[in-house]
């Protein structure tokens, strides 16, 4: 069975989506080790809940972001995955960071990438006045919230929507979205090849497969 590791920095609601589906045998995967830079993120909890090992790398503790993600890369190391899954990870990382771990490492970003890659993903929608904000899931790569998509979910955006009721309907969608991912990564499906993300042996469109939100 895949072995994944899961790196937080807070709440961890994508984390409890796939510590569920890892539970119930949706997800033919074990969460090895959930791992926070932030001693106080509820995601920690989460993990103890659900019997899986949560350890704590605070970045306070390190003087500077090199010496951090060497740690942090070791740390994820000693866990052997074979898939690193961000899920709030609020981290600038390092080149060589990413480099260790380039192909076998996925994040999920809150917007409609390219669109919006950073932070305050859902109010630059809104003042955009875009039809529909959404999410991504990429592989890591060195360029920030830039590596090759994988797949999205799009949420329209409605005339009283706000940043917090737009984060909250886009982080339901995430819920569903992360897993699918996950799932293709660890049955053998998903592939870094190139700078680009490969699906069932065919190149993946630049924004990643769209995947329908009914159906999910
Ligand atoms: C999610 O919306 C995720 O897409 C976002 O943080 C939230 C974490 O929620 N990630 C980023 O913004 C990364 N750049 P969660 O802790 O409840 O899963």
């Amino acid at each position: 069975m895949s072995r994944i590791v899961v790196l937080i920095s807070g709440g961890g609601s994508n984390l409890q989506s796939l510590l569920d589906q890892c539970q119930s045998g949706t997800l033919n995967a074990e969460i090895v080790a959930v791992i926070s830079n932030r001693p106080d993120a509820f995601g920690l909890s989460r993990a103890r809940q659900a019997g899986v090992k949560a350890l704590t790398l605070d970045h306070k503790g390190f003087a500077n972001r090199a010496d951090f993600d060497r740690s942090l890369a070791d740390l994820i190391d000693d866990q052997r995955p074979d898939l690193v899954v961000l899920a709030g990870f609020m981290r600038i990382l390092t080149d060589d960071f990413v480099n260790r771990f380039l192909g076998r490492m996925i994040n999920i970003h809150p917007s409609l990438l390219p669109r919006y890659p950073g932070l305050n993903t859902h109010q630059r929608a809104l003042d955009a006045g875009d039809p529909a904000g959404g999410a991504t899931v990429h592989f890591v790569t060195t360029q920030l919230d830039g590596g090759p998509a994988i797949a999205q979910v799009e949420v329209p955006i409605d005339a009283a929507d706000d940043a917090v009721s737009l984060a909250k309907k886009v982080l339901t969608q995430e819920h569903k979205l992360y897993p699918v991912v996950v799932d293709w990564f660890v049955s053998g499906r998903l592939q870094l090849d190139r700078n680009q993300a490969v699906f069932d042996g065919t190149p993946l469109p630049k924004s990643g497969r769209l995947l329908d939100t009914a159906t999910l």
